[in-house]
């Protein structure tokens, strides 16, 4: 299967495609980003996406580049024959090339652009059996709400949980759970749906987003509002959201059984309405 990507306003393929040493992106981390997904070719939430990405952009007064990035994603997508299956669209722009220089390069520097497609298998089995994560001290910045490709501490903490074979690393920040290196954390608590309201401290992330208003919707209770690490870990039960991570239910962290260590009422039935939503099949289907 042909593996094309955008780079710079040109569909090339992957191995030819190749950015600067001068970029921003690869020197800085000057960089924002989306990932996106797709299922027989038609885009899940892509206005939410296209939205976070201008702010993403904003934020970082990097001004937006003209171009129509669902129009490039769908192109890659046909031509990479992924219309009748699932992929995850990556899509970045940095702030372009220029002499290495900390504040902004000159007025009028490109930015690059990049865009890839490439097929996408949901984890099935895991959404089924529940996963397992770790918990970490999140060490990261505090703009946590710009998708940047600084993700130095998220990298650090997912091989950490990767050694201890587990699914994902579970961050807290002042005793707090944040959010993890990849996902938006919900805890049952007492019947409610907790997770870490919006801000400077997590990603905003779509699932979450989409999620709690599948659980209004549903009458399930919501609060805004962070679990500490006692409450994460007598909670009913543990749930990661994202784009790749859907609802996966969480029954083991720092290897100690979560929820009765198996997926619990609340997560089945948000991960069959989300999978409705998306149009995939319901988790255990
Ligand atoms: N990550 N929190 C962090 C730190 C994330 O990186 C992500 C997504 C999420 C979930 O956001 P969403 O529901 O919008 O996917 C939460 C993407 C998938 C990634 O970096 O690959």
């Amino acid at each position: 299967m042909s593996d094309l990507v955008y780079l710079g306003g040109t569909i090339v393929p992957r191995g030819r495609a190749a950015v600067s040493i001068d970029d921003r992106g690869f020197l800085f981390g000057d960089a924002v980003y989306e990932v996106i997904r797709a299922v027989r070719g038609r885009f899940v939430e892509p206005e939410r996406h296209l939205r976070r990405l201008e702010r993403s952009l904003r934020e970082i007064s990097l001004p937006a580049p003209r171009l129509d990035l669902l129009r490039i994603a769908a192109e890659l997508i046909r031509r990479n024959g992924l219309d009748d299956r699932e992929a995850m669209v990556y899509a970045q722009v940095s702030r372009g090339v220029a002499v290495r220089q900390h504040a902004f390069p000159p007025g009028g520097t490109d930015p690059t652009v990049l865009v890839t497609a490439t097929a996408f298998a949901p984890r099935t089995e895991l959404l089924a059996k529940g996963a397992a994560a770790i918990t970490l001290p999140d060490l990261r910045w505090s703009r946590c709400d710009i998708k940047s490709v600084d993700l130095l501490p998220n990298v650090l903490a997912a091989q950490r949980a990767a050694e201890a074979d587990a699914f994902e690393a579970i961050l807290l920040r002042d005793g707090k759970v944040t959010e993890a290196t990849r996902s938006n954390v919900l805890a049952v608590v007492d019947g409610v749906v907790r997770t870490h309201p919006t801000g400077p401290l997590i990603l905003p992330g779509i699932t979450r987003e989409v999620v709690l208003e599948l659980a209004c919707a549903a009458g399930i209770p919501v609060r805004e509002d962070a679990v500490g690490l006692d409450e994460l870990l007598a909670a009913e039960e543990v749930l990661l959201t994202g784009t790749t991570a859907d609802v996966m239910p969480v029954v083991a962290i720092d290897r100690r059984a979560v929820g009765g260590g198996r997926p619990g009422p609340v997560g089945r039935r948000l991960g069959t309405m989300l999978a409705g939503r998306i149009g995939v099949p319901a988790p255990g289907a």
